[in-house]
């Protein structure tokens, strides 16, 4: 697999391939592929250790892989038209059939979001494969260190010598989870070509809360709501919600925090799915002598009642509350204020927002549209999408746009 395709030309000739593909992540791996298909040389670098890190890990070591249900509307970006076409011609019943082609066993875990049945391992395994059935060159442990353009094409100077390529693809991902080889190196290769990058910001990340707003929920650290529904503006997930030692997490938190700013107004619907105001009353009818925290306890977890009783509503028998109290604290818990102070940032984030503005880049190639031969695809380009395999199906389809062109 790790053929030194480099360093065996050292102090010779410079190795020529038709493609050189910075970063064997998802989308690099995917455009290396279709692109040897074609029969393409191509080489992969990565500086770090071994390819694909962050298909190992994602998923909780399962792979959330593709999503029944991908659209373009599931992705966050400058343009949200960009993504349309590279969505529509790698679709992910085109990734299930490569992972059926592999016999990897997958299920559908909720929402259409598609998981490995054992291991994530399985699915780096089937693109290392595809990539040495089609003579692609992986090689790992191998920074660049200099890109020039010149009349034949891209001169990359890496950690083990020099590199000649007719086209350039940059597929070096975000900068979520430094500790896995996250680096800024395609925003810096993108402005070097003339390119703008949009503001990058963690998205799919924890919100942390601060002063007087962590200390009421800082000890309710682990207490977790099966489905709340966070909101900002007009945008709102249903999901789990989990309180944290530093703020508050959980699926429906990770996919709002990607449309929340410092200072917008988060607000959660404590019990989406039943009226609060309504249960309220008929539990008055039910248990007139009961203690409203605890009758409250019993629809929200315990603690978390208890927590919400002290921070507004003083606890009282249920016979003392009049329908409208009932109803207001109802309407209250369906669009409870969190002020989050921020987010856990870059260390936890699974992907990162913005970046190479997709004004510069072909939707159809993810070519630049300044550099010709050059192509950035995956995360480095300002295409984001939801939790739930969107972020993969947008490596796999960018990288495959690119993979029929290069
Ligand atoms: P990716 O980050 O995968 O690859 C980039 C590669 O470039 C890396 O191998 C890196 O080492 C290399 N590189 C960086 N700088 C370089 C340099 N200067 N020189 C050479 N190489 C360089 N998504 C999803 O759809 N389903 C899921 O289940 C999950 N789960 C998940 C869990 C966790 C913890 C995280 C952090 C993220 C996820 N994601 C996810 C998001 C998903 O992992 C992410 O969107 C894709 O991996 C992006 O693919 P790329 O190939 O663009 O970048």
């Amino acid at each position: 697999m790790h053929g030194c395709a480099v360093r065996r030309r050292r102090g010779g000739d410079r190795v020529k391939v038709d493609v050189l593909v910075i970063g064997a992540g998802a989308a690099g791996l995917m455009c290396a592929i279709t692109a040897g298909q074609r029969g393409r040389s191509v080489l992969v670098l990565d500086h770090a250790n071994k390819p694909g890190k962050k298909i190992l890990m994602s998923g909780g070591g399962r792979c959330n892989f593709t999503n029944l249900g991908v659209t373009p509307a599931q992705y966050v970006s400058g343009n949200p038209h960009f993504a349309k076409s590279a969505l529509a011609r790698y679709t992910p019943s085109d990734f299930i059939a490569l992972v059926e082609k592999h016999r990897i066993a997958y299920h559908e875990k909720e929402l259409g979001q598609l998981f490995c049945e054992e291991s994530s391992k399985l699915i780096l395994r089937m693109l290392l494969d595809e990539c040495a059935a089609v003579h692609v060159r992986v090689e790992v442990d191998c920074g660049v260190q200099k890109v020039r353009k010149n009349e034949e094409g891209f001169s990359v100077l890496t950690a083990r010598g020099e590199v000649h390529a007719d086209s350039l693809v940059v597929a070096s991902g975000g900068l979520s989870i430094p500790s896995m080889g996250a680096s800024g190196f395609g925003y810096e290769l993108a402005r070097q070509f003339g390119h703008n990058i949009l503001a990058t910001r963690a998205g799919l990340v924890p919100l942390t809360l601060s002063g007087k707003h962590q200390e009421h929920y800082a000890d309710l650290a682990g207490v977790a709501l099966p489905v709340a529904e966070a909101r900002v503006g007009k945008r709102s997930f249903r999901a789990g919600l989990l309180f944290t030692h530093r703020g508050i997490s959980g699926p429906c938190i990770l996919q709002i925090s990607s449309y929340w700013q410092p200072g917008d107004d988060l607000r959660v619907n404590l019990s989406p799915q039943q009226s609060i105001g309504d249960w309220l009353v008929d539990q008055r009818a039910a248990r007139p002598a009961a203690e409203f925290r605890n009758v409250l306890g019993d629809l929200l977890p315990k603690r978390l009642a208890q927590r919400l009783s002290e921070l507004r509503f003083a606890s009282r028998p249920m016979r003392q509350y009049r329908d409208a109290e009932l109803r207001d604290i109802g309407d209250q818990l369906h669009d409870w204020p969190i002020v989050a102070s921020g987010t856990e940032g870059y260390r936890t984030a699974e992907v990162t927002l913005g970046g190479v503005d997709t004004d510069g880049l072909s939707s159809a190639t993810m070519q630049s549209k300044i550099v010709p031969g050059l192509y950035f695809i995956g995360e480095v380009v300002d295409v984001t999408g939801w939790l739930g395999g969107y972020n993969f199906q947008w490596a796999w389809a960018s990288g495959h746009a690119a993979g029929e062109v290069v």
